[in-house]
């Protein structure tokens, strides 16, 4: 009877030697120190501001999988995912198991890593809850790297992938970053002015709302209707190029011109503060383009007065971005006047070429 019984144990033991017990998965908790995590994250941890996510390098990746919570959007975030550098592709992300469909393993490439990266896509409904991955039982996280480049985009509607069916993945501002194989982060707001004042249904302007970690949705919600301050030093590696684009809603607001070249200005004081030596690139207005030929501008003018403010003040790195005659009527929806797609790829064409006449151009091994 004993020796049957002991018999069993040492068959189990071997068994389990031979085919392990069934650990078919890993799973990464949300604390975990190589989750890259970009754009703004509360503590819950969860998403704020379109374009935010993370990135992980894995190596042996054949499943994957993300377990969110309840902050999650319901019934669902759209979530971009790249995987290795390829194309971004849409995911309906919700509360509970979304697994990530992954392209097969060739055998060349076991044993070798996998760059995975995710961000929500919406300007609304763009919350996830991140509570863990599961991936497959053999697969290690490894570091990822980032780029040395990092782009921080300030901005409205025109950069945020507001009525783009991937949303900011094809936004101006995720193109360049993808030109340039750089750190893209992005917080534009579709309807927002920069000056805080109330502008379709944003309850405050991006001069309030940049510096929390919410952004304006956040009064829409009942599980955190509340704003906190962004510890701009979770923002690793720094930013190394700051780029805005705004003032639109500020004129659909009335907001008068030396009203928003003070405002303009202010708030450059205070991104001045956050990155003091990095290059501050202001955008001039592309403008609405009609259907007759006509591109109506706002603040004309302006925006030279807000350089020549911060000049005044001894500040030599900022530069004007003039985006007239950038986008004409073939370029937007004709019953919104926003970029669509290809518009959207023609002003990142635009803004390469601009900053490959200032002086940084792509990186072409990283994008051949
Ligand atoms: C996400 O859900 C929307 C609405 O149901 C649907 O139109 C869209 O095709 C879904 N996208 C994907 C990638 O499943
Ligand atoms: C300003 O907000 C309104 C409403 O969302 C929109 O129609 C307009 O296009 C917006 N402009 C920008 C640049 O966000
Ligand atoms: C959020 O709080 C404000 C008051 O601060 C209130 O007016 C608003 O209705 C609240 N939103 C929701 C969705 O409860
Ligand atoms: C801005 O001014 C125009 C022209 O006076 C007016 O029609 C419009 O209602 C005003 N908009 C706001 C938001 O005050
Ligand atoms: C360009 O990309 C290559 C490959 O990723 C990298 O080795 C190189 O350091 C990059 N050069 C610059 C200037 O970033």
């Amino acid at each position: 009877m004993l020796y049957r019984l002991l018999l069993g144990v040492l068959v189990a033991v071997v068994v389990s030697a031979i085919r392990p017990p069934s650990a078919a998965t890993v799973t990464i908790k949300n604390n975990h120190p190589l989750i890259f995590y970009h754009g703004r994250w509360d503590s819950s941890p969860g998403t704020w501001w379109t374009g935010s996510g993370f990135k992980l390098n894995v190596e042996n990746l054949q499943s994957l999988a993300l377990n969110l919570g309840l902050h999650t959007t319901s019934p669902f975030a759209a979530i971009g995912v790249s995987i290795n550098n390829a194309p971004f592709f849409t995911v309906n992300a919700s509360a509970g198991i979304t697994p990530i469909p992954l392209p097969p393993v060739s055998s060349a490439a076991r044993g070798s890593t996998t760059l995975v990266r995710i961000n929500v896509e919406g300007s609304v409904s763009n919350r996830i809850n991140l509570e863990s991955i599961t991936l497959n039982a053999n697969a290690v996280l490894h570091p990822y790297k980032p780029s040395k480049l990092v782009f921080q985009f300030i901005g409205d509607s025109f950069s945020s992938g507001y009525l783009l069916p991937m949303g900011v993945d094809q936004a101006w501002t995720f193109i360049v970053g993808e030109r340039y194989g750089a750190e893209h982060r992005i917080n534009a707001a579709p309807g927002a002015a920069l000056t805080d004042v109330p502008s379709y249904g944003n309850v405050h302007g991006i001069s309030y709302q940049y510096f929390k970690v919410e952004d304006t949705n956040y009064y829409y919600t009942t599980d955190h209707n509340y704003t906190t301050p962004w510890n701009f030093a979770r923002d690793q590696p720094p930013a190394t190029h700051v780029v805005i684009h705004i003032g639109a809603n500020d004129s659909a607001q009335n907001v008068t011109a030396s009203q928003f070249v003070q405002v303009y200005t202010d708030f450059l004081a205070r991104i001045r503060k956050l990155y003091p030596h990095q290059p501050i690139f202001m955008l001039t207005p592309w403008g609405w383009p009609t259907s007759d030929g006509n591109v109506y501008y706002y603040y004309q003018g302006q925006y030279q007065e807000v350089l020549n403010a911060r000049t005044t003040l001894g500040d030599k790195n900022i530069f004007l971005v003039d985006a007239t005659g950038w986008v004409s009527y073939e370029d937007v929806f004709p019953d919104s006047l926003h970029p669509t797609v290809d518009g959207q790829v023609k002003i990142a064409n635009e803004f390469t070429a601009w900053m490959e006449n200032w002086g940084l151009s792509p990186n072409a091994s990283i994008n051949a």
